[in-house]
């Protein structure tokens, strides 16, 4: 038989196969809570709603939501969509235009291949989000990395590294953010370093990829603006998605941009699948219009409120003065950060033969310098109760591990 993989083209070279994926193998056949993945808890999803919704189109526009449509999406979605953003506190500038995507992910690759050739610079976080930087690693990008604490990624190393990169002569163009609860430390990026991004990116003339997932169901009151609202310049990309908000299923996802941006990014999308699913964004549309998104987002802020409570109480309760972690305001994850002499790693195959329980290992989102005793805690998933069981079995074996004073 012919192996086939011996004619993939070069650019195959940059596309890295997850060997996490090969640990967590190891889950299969055992009964295993797991905090590892970030799947949605389908009790947000608007069942119910739906059948209303599927049928109010095949009434009302059953042609249009069949056929074929834009390729940077339906216009009256398009349209709805812009309102949306408005109407949650994301500025549309009147050179920025949308493009309808297949998820958000599809944005992060449009953009990426659009802007970011071999040798070019991307500032992305460290850790980032694992997908963002495969994304950018296909585009033969050169990343560097610049930490991200409590207080989301550190504008004052983007500073340093650009500068430095800068002064190499490399074509530095792009940062990628995760600023709102960010996947996969949890963390928030403050107001003051979101001002102090886009000052640098204005000083060295650089594009932000606002990539947006969760800040829509934060838990908190109080969330900075976004990067979005806060540009001037028309430096910021922004993405999102719903796959959060109402379901990955429906696969769509949007970017809001400069109209320059979006006609790359169209142009390429072209290329990949013509367009997004009408089906989809009708059901996207009237979801909006009838206040089904916005009840959904109530739902998953309460639902995903509870399980962060249950997952941070119990570290708080057993781990306090061992490790340390970050208390997300939304989204799916907190990363914590273990004993520097712990492999977590090597930690997950014990927790899974011993303990029924598993996590992702941290190193997985760095670029330089990789953390091995950091482990990513979902809590998207799994009910309250067994995160809580879950986080105390995973105490028992750090505590196992962790050298005394
Ligand atoms: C930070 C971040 N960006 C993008 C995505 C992609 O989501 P989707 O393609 O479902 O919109 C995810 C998914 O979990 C994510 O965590």
């Amino acid at each position: 038989m012919v192996e086939g993989s011996r004619f993939y083209a070069d650019r195959m070279k940059n596309v890295k196969a997850s060997d996490i994926r090969e640990i967590l193998k190891l889950t299969e056949g055992r009964d295993v809570i797991s905090l590892a993945g970030g799947l949605p808890d389908p009790r947000v999803f608007p069942r119910e709603e739906l059948v209303d919704i599927m049928r109010a189109i095949v009434e009302e526009s059953l042609e249009s939501a069949l056929q074929y449509s834009p390729t940077k999406g339906a216009t009256p979605f398009r349209e709805t969509l812009r309102g949306f953003l408005s109407d949650n506190g994301v500025r549309v500038r009147s050179s920025d235009d949308i493009i309808v995507t297949t998820g958000s992910q599809q944005s992060l690759f449009l953009a990426a291949q659009v802007l970011v050739g071999p040798g070019d610079v991307v500032v992305v976080e460290e850790p980032g989000y694992l997908a963002a930087i495969n994304v950018f690693n296909y585009a033969q990008a050169r990343m560097v990395g610049a930490r991200v604490d409590e207080h989301g990624m550190d504008p004052e190393v983007v500073e340093e590294k650009v500068k430095r990169l800068k002064g190499e002569g490399r074509k530095v163009k792009l940062v990628y953010a995760n600023p709102t609860s960010q996947n996969p430390t949890g963390s928030t990026m403050t107001l003051e370093r979101r001002k102090h991004l886009l000052e640098i990116a204005s000083r060295y003339d650089l594009l932000i990829i606002e990539d947006d997932p969760y800040s829509f169901f934060t838990f908190e009151e109080d969330k900075p603006p976004y990067l979005k609202t806060l540009d001037t310049e028309g430096r910021v990309i922004y993405t999102s998605t719903f796959s959060k908000i109402l379901m990955p299923g429906v696969r769509l996802g949007w970017t809001l941009a400069d109209e320059t941006i979006v006609l790359g990014m169209e142009s390429l999308k072209q290329m990949v699948d013509l367009h997004s699913a009408t089906l989809s964004q009708y059901i996207a549309m009237e979801s909006i219009k009838r206040g089904i998104v916005a009840s959904t987002i109530d739902r998953a802020r309460a639902i995903y409120r509870e399980k962060r409570d249950a997952l941070i109480e119990t570290l708080e309760e057993e781990l306090a003065g061992l490790a340390t972690w970050t208390r997300p305001i939304g989204g799916f994850f907190t990363m914590v950060e273990l004993h520097p002499s712990i492999n977590a790693r090597k930690l997950l195959v014990e927790a899974i033969e011993r303990k029924g329980v598993a996590f992702v290992p941290g190193d997985s989102f760095y670029v330089e310098e990789k953390k091995m005793n950091t482990m990513r805690l979902s809590y998207s998933f799994p009910p309250a109760e067994v995160i809580r069981v879950g986080a105390r079995r995973l105490a028992e074996l750090v505590k196992e591990k962790t050298p005394p004073g």
